[in-house]
């Protein structure tokens, strides 16, 4: 049976009735409804817990979560928990920190936890009365919002600014109220979005009122109010530092200061070209997002965010950069975000709260610097490698490791399998060959 026609009330059918629906119209087989029924949590409390995160949910998609010790932060030492579904990304992370403990560690500093929210609306009587009326009602404005701020303000956050900005010359009679945001250690986004929706009420009564009175009539329709995702003064700036000489470790055939010219010349070429860029910052976000997962923050706000500040100069570049002064080597990430560690997810989902524990209840900021200490050291190897060795040495390593554990093999198999394709190419088929060899 196909499916015909759209369903109506798919998401008032129990999960299992849904896996039912899947067996019977999509004629998913008996090994695919197993699986759906196996990664279901055996803790029925807990599954319902998860289950309650989204919609529609039919099962949990399980990705490893791991740790990345050795991480010398400000002086301070922590394990990263990752949460990330690519091979080789905790171990590169875990090697950097642990090189870079040994040569002063990671330092930081987070500019002001600035959040912004917009409210977009169509005005088409006079922008002088409309300047006029935001001018004498900013404050009151602010006000107003009191009864929806108070816990905020309590934990030292709120409403910051308002401005009211023209854009009419890009887009017909388009103005926006640009409102700024400090949300504590909260993402933020439900306060924010929810600030916004009643303020853009408050902003179109008073600007229609005032219009009447003074006879300048106008109409202002609210398209839109919502959070902007772009945080780009809510900084991170993560640096390492340490002589040429101490990197003369990464290569027998290269010196220090070969492998730090080599070094800066590759990020040199992700500042100038695009395709170099998106990929070396895909490998900034390798380390990022694992722990934007696994703290239960939103790692498409943090990608976007990350993005649009790459390109901030109208053209994609590369986040992070590295120089070298005399006989210093220096490489630093510099990347806005806006994460929390109270609230939304970070609070609900059991394993996001044990990873915050295991980072020792941080900060929202605290946690900007870990994101990007986990973001750097992940770029740091990555590059390592691409100057080096190349990138597959590694990956083929861990190839291996897959491929021997799915064949069972023996301790004393798998390092003479090691030791064999250190300077073979690693495939499915040439190492279950080497192992029917071995055992003729
Ligand atoms: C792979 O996930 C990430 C890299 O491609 C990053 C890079 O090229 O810098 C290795």
């Amino acid at each position: 049976m196909a499916q015909k026609k759209a369903i109506s009330g798919f998401s008032k059918l129990t999960s299992g009735q849904k896996t039912e629906w899947l067996r019977d119209i999509y004629e998913l087989p008996a090994e695919q409804l197993e699986t759906i029924s196996k990664h279901l949590h055996p803790d029925p409390q807990l599954q319902s817990l998860y289950s309650e995160f989204s919609e529609n949910t039919i099962s949990n998609f399980f990705i490893p979560f791991g740790l990345a010790p050795n991480f010398l932060i400000n002086g301070r030492w922590y394990v990263i928990p990752m949460a990330i579904e690519e091979s080789s990304v905790v171990a590169a992370a875990a090697h950097a920190a642990k090189f870079w403990s040994a040569h002063g560690g990671f330092r930081a500093t987070v500019t002001g936890p600035v959040k912004i929210g917009q409210i977009h609306f169509h005005w088409n009587g006079s922008a002088s009365l409309l300047t006029g009326v935001f001018r004498r009602n900013r404050e009151k404005m602010i006000h107003t919002m009191d009864p929806f701020t108070e816990s905020m303000r309590k934990r030292g956050g709120g409403i910051k600014n308002i401005s009211l900005v023209d854009l009419s010359d890009n887009l017909n009679e388009f103005y926006q109220l640009h409102v700024e945001f400090n949300t504590a250690d909260a993402m933020g986004a439900n306060f924010i979005n929810t600030v916004l929706e009643e303020l853009a009420k408050v902003w179109k009564a008073e600007v229609e009122r005032q219009a009447k009175v003074s006879d300048r009539p106008g109409e202002l329709e609210i398209t839109m109010a919502i959070l902007s995702n772009y945080t780009p003064e809510s900084r991170v700036n993560i640096w390492l530092e340490t002589g040429v000489d101490a990197l003369g470790s990464f290569d027998k055939q290269m010196s220090g200061r070969t492998f730090a010219e080599k070094f800066v010349r590759a990020t040199e070429i992700a500042t100038i070209d695009p395709y170099r860029a998106v990929t070396h910052n895909k490998g900034i976000f390798n380390g990022m997002d694992a722990v934007v997962i696994a703290t239960g923050n939103d790692f498409r706000a943090v990608e976007a965010c990350g993005h649009a500040y790459a390109a901030r100069d109208g053209r994609y570049r590369s986040l992070s950069k590295a120089q070298i002064t005399g006989e210093t080597f220096r490489f630093e990430l510099e990347v806005p975000m806006s994460v929390g560690t109270v609230g939304g997810l970070t609070s609900g989902h059991p394993m996001a709260q044990t990873s915050l524990k295991i980072l020792q209840n941080p900060s929202a900021e605290a946690l900007m610097m870990v994101i990007a200490a986990a973001g750097l050291a992940n770029n740091f190897s990555a590059v390592r490698s691409l100057i080096t060795s190349g990138i597959q040495q590694g990956h083929m390593k861990m190839h291996l490791t897959n491929i021997l554990r799915q064949l069972g093999v023996d301790e004393k198999t798998k390092k003479e399998a090691v030791e064999f394709f250190k300077e073979r190419t690693v495939s499915y088929t040439e190492v279950k060959s080497f192992i029917q060899d071995k055992n003729r």
